[in-house]
């Protein structure tokens, strides 16, 4: 349904700010969905996170300053085909149905959707067959446990916070979401999580209004110069310790 509706917006062709009116403006709007610590968060009011960094380097390649829209996850490439946005930076799997909608940049890091349980709980797949699993709404973690463990196992939540306060309180028996949100979230809980099994990997990349090539085009290019420069390697480890780009 939602996918429909996505490349139903795609055809209608309403017109995108093209690179020369985003320098024009000087200003790049970018959509995200900033609960998904460590990529986009708030403190307190204020965003940050690797990919917040990471879309500011990229906008000041282009010449041009960030501005941040939050939105739900399940309506930021909607949001993106109605021109709310100019950019998409939030973890989006780049998948065949998406690409029908949207265009994506090159990868901007290599993850996949991690297992997470109450200590002694299930970490596989074979260990979750029959049980039940929480996750972010419009997420690719969804058709992922669909596929591995049929429909009914899924129960999906608008917000990471919902999915995670699921497993917490003993709703679900698992949840599946991104490695490093999940990462994250056993840190913040001692002694109460556990990391179980990687359930599947995934590229993840920037979003741009279907057929923006001279937008989509800035930004590979601006990724590119910012993994080569250096830019990307420093506000990778300081987010996670490690380069996260796809090797
Ligand atoms: N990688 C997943 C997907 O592509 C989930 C991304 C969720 N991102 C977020 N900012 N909440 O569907």
């Amino acid at each position: 349904m939602l996918f429909a509706a996505l490349t139903a917006l795609a055809a209608t062709g309403a017109q995108a700010r093209d690179l020369a009116a985003i320098q024009k403006a000087g200003v790049i709007r970018i959509g995200t969905n900033a609960e998904f610590k460590p990529f986009t968060y708030y403190e307190g009011s204020t965003m940050k996170g690797f990919e917040y960094d990471l879309g500011n380097a990229i906008a000041k390649k282009l010449g041009v300053k960030a501005q941040w829209i939050n939105q739900p996850f399940d309506g930021l490439l909607i949001g993106l085909n109605q021109d709310r946005f100019d950019l998409v930076i939030s973890s989006h799997g780049i998948t065949p149905e998406r690409q029908k909608a949207v265009d994506f940049s090159n990868p901007h890091y290599c993850s996949g959707g991690l297992i997470v349980s109450k200590t002694g709980g299930p970490k596989t797949v074979a260990q979750l067959k029959g049980k039940t699993v929480s996750t972010q709404i419009g997420t690719t973690y969804v058709s992922a446990i669909e596929k591995q463990l049929g429909n009914r196992a899924v129960k999906t939540y608008p917000d990471n916070s919902k999915a995670l306060q699921a497993l917490m309180m003993g709703r679900v028996n698992a949840m599946v979401n991104e490695k490093f949100y999940a990462l994250e979230a056993i840190k913040a809980n001692p002694g109460q999580l556990q990391q179980g099994d990687l359930m599947f990997q995934e590229k993840l990349g920037m979003a741009v209004k279907k057929g923006n090539s001279g937008l989509l085009k800035a930004v590979n290019t601006a990724l590119g110069t910012v993994q080569k420069d250096g830019t990307y390697a420093k506000i990778s480890k300081q987010w996670f310790g490690q380069d996260i780009r796809c090797k």
